[in-house]
């Protein structure tokens, strides 16, 4: 079929012809994209597809290996507690961590947990009467809600902190740099981000806020939409939390972790007995981890911003549509903003749920709701669109094709 009538199939700007041959050998060692030419994923923000090696290390684990970790003295546990400490370091090393020996990786079900244990475990241990945080409320609840369950059981123990919302610029959703310095006080403890937002796709350009906020000031970044979709440097970024979820960067689910450093305030050591970690999953992680590692994180960025760019500058074009976010990220090479393989939007008439409905009639698996956001999020529903490696632009156009039809 020939898509080219839509008026928003025109080809993106500087679309990396070059990359053509490596995605489509990607594309095809993901076996539940290979078995269903019919349907088209996007809704790689929720979580993504697996590739083949990561299925062959499941099974290869559970056959060879399995056993718990860091208990018994026979090889497979052995094996298996060499498999985490090997994931550990793993994970430092993709993050390009800059003092690996300094800093630690806890293992964790996903993004929310990690965030949530930050939150429980770590932050009252480190906060005083008439402290201060300020975290993003607009960004996913799972970085919103732990910080406000942290504020009343300090409360419960009479320490009183005040929950500032972290400022966002009117229309592009990004955050507001120079309201934030002006939010900064000698009483401000702790900082929470994002990397991209996980509706509106935008990079939220997070080194900006450890110029303002100062040296002493610990920073969370919620990573989840950005690990395994763009190189990730923890010497650029000077964070003291990273958390990131397995499943959104094509691991199992229930994997995920929190890289810590033992720089600003306490280490980050969750109390308790933590009982028998997620041994399968975490050698899906690894082996998720490799398989980026021998794609290429730049290139895997590189295709994938080309799609977002085609996907906004397409849904711009069709009038009923209005895309959510910032307006001036529509290009490649765009220094207001980058997307980030979201894109989020909805149908001057058509209801969003109903519009994902619609979609999955022609094959397009999308999100449509609200998408979890916090409380000073949007108010309305709307249909997100979110890509990985295994998307085409072919697949984009077809869904121009149908968008254009409504
Ligand atoms: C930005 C962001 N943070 C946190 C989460 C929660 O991740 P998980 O469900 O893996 O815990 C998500 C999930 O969509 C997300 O997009």
């Amino acid at each position: 079929m020939v898509f080219s009538s839509s008026p928003a199939s025109r080809p993106g700007r500087g679309f990396p012809d070059r990359l053509r041959d490596w995605q489509a050998q990607l594309r095809a060692q993901f076996p539940i994209i290979v078995r269903h030419p019919d349907l088209v994923y996007l809704d790689s923000a929720a979580t993504t597809q697996k590739p083949q090696a990561v299925l062959d290390a499941v099974q290869a684990y559970l056959t060879t290996t399995n056993a718990n970790a860091g208990r018994g003295t026979y090889p497979w546990a052995n094996s298996t507690t060499a498999l985490l400490e090997r994931t550990r370091e793993h994970i430092k090393e993709f993050l390009d961590d800059p003092a690996p020996e300094r800093s630690r990786v806890h293992f964790v079900s996903g993004t929310s947990e990690g965030l949530r244990t930050i939150a429980l475990d770590w932050l009252p241990r480190f906060l005083d009467d008439g402290d201060e945080i300020i975290v993003p409320f607009g960004d996913h609840q799972a970085n919103a809600l732990p910080w406000l369950e942290a504020q009343e059981s300090l409360a419960r123990q009479g320490i009183r902190i005040t929950v500032r919302k972290m400022p966002y610029q009117v229309g592009s959703y990004d955050y507001d740099i120079p309201a934030l310095a002006a939010l900064v006080t000698p009483k401000t403890r702790f900082v929470s981000v994002s990397h991209v937002h996980h509706v509106y796709g935008g990079d939220m350009n997070v080194h900006r806020v450890r110029e303002v906020v100062g040296p002493d000031v610990p920073i969370c970044l919620d990573a989840a939409q950005s690990v395994g979709h763009l190189p990730v440097s923890l010497r650029e970024l000077d964070v003291d939390f990273l958390v990131f979820s397995g499943h959104k960067m094509l691991a199992l689910p229930s994997t995920g972790a929190v890289w810590s450093r033992e720089q600003r305030g306490p280490a980050f050591e969750p109390p308790g007995w933590a009982g028998t970690p997620n041994t399968v999953g975490i050698a899906s992680l690894e082996a998720a981890l490799n398989w980026l590692d021998a794609a290429g994180i730049d290139r895997i960025e590189q295709w994938t911003a080309a799609l977002t760019a085609r996907l906004t500058d397409g849904l711009s074009r069709l009038s009923p549509y209005e895309v959510l976010g910032c307006r001036l990220s529509l290009a490649l090479d765009s220094d207001v903003q980058q997307r980030r393989s979201i894109v989020t939007f909805r149908h001057r008439d058509i209801d969003a749920v109903d519009l994902g409905f619609i979609l999955y009639s022609h094959g397009f698996m999308v999100r449509s709701d609200s998408h979890c956001q916090g409380h000073a999020g949007e108010k309305r529903t709307s249909v997100r669109v979110s890509l990985h490696v295994y998307n085409t632009p072919e697949e984009i156009d077809r869904l121009f094709a149908v968008l254009d039809t409504l």
